[in-house]
């Protein structure tokens, strides 16, 4: 059977059909892929029967795997595999119940964010649970022109799960252990970034409380707010945006964090809707 591919969103997201994942790829095939990747942002795949060894070697091919920060939450074979569930067993969660139900790009708070997210479906809700993509890329080349030159080789400043209110039961200071937070210290990273494959540059700058985004650096507090505040408007507009209703068990969605960001829905999902994912992410470059 040959490849397919077919453009799904207004900007960017394509559907493949095809492709076994769950072998090697031969070397056309894997260009075919990454070509598909770079061009369309986010590929969805169908059907594909994967276990987490298999999962984790698709991974390889895009980099280095890259194991979650919060480390209960890794597959106990395959650490680089991480669990997203709102199953709860013998008392305990499964996996993530809720991976970032914000706007994130993963690791974005890390020196060397990921590149390469790839989410395999275990089991889906018939409705809920649907993953949202933004195209950074276009939200970026739609901005006016003078704002461009105002954020173009800005720099902000960040730290996982920074949050201005340190009771927040999400904040860095609640959720993670000694260790984590020593290995996740204050980063700075581009306003703008440009794509170390494509060249192209995309807005690089995210809302959600994972982000930890605590200003841009440079400029007075106040005016460093009011700039977030309307980036992170224009990113809300739907036009730049792709949801994904997940189809079922051997879904693929995967995403390049380079040039989007993904918001998930999963924060009100309950327990008889269950979904289980495993993700899978790969070191990038130092954004620049
Ligand atoms: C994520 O934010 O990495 C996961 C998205 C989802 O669970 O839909």
């Amino acid at each position: 059977m040959g490849i397919t591919i077919e453009r799904k969103g207004e900007s960017f997201v394509a559907e493949i059909d095809g492709l076994d994942l769950s072998t090697p790829l031969s070397n056309a095939n894997w260009s075919t892929l990454h070509r598909a990747y770079l061009d369309h942002k986010a590929l969805i795949f169908h059907g594909q029967g994967l276990d987490a060894p298999s999962l984790s070697r698709f991974g390889e091919m895009f980099g280095g795997i890259s194991p979650h920060t919060v480390r209960k939450y890794r597959h106990e074979d395959i650490e680089g595999v991480t669990i997203l569930s709102n199953r709860v067993e013998m008392g305990r969660p499964k996996g993530i119940r809720d991976a970032g139900s914000h706007w994130h790009s993963d690791y974005s708070y890390r020196e060397i964010p990921a590149n390469v997210t790839i989410l395999y479906a275990l089991e889906t809700p018939a409705e809920g649970g649907d993953t949202i993509l933004c195209d950074m890329q276009a939200a970026w080349e739609t901005l006016p022109e003078a704002t461009k030159i105002r954020l173009d080789g800005l720099q902000h400043l960040l730290q996982y799960r920074w949050c201005s209110n340190q009771n927040h039961p999400e904040s860095r200071w609640r959720l993670l252990s000694e260790d984590e937070r020593r290995e996740t210290p204050e980063v700075t990273h581009p306003v703008v970034r440009t794509h170390p494959e494509t060249g192209a540059k995309s807005l690089y700058v995210f809302s959600g409380l994972t982000s930890g985004v605590q200003r841009i650096l440079g400029i007075p507090d106040d005016e460093s707010r009011t700039l977030l505040d309307a980036i992170f408007a224009h990113c809300q507009d739907p036009k730049f945006h792709y949801r994904y209703k997940w189809r079922g068990p051997g879904d693929i969605l995967l995403w390049d964090n380079r040039c989007t960001m993904h918001h998930a829905t999963t924060d009100h999902l309950p327990a008889d809707k269950p979904r289980t994912l495993w993700r899978v992410n790969t070191i990038g470059d130092k954004p620049i």
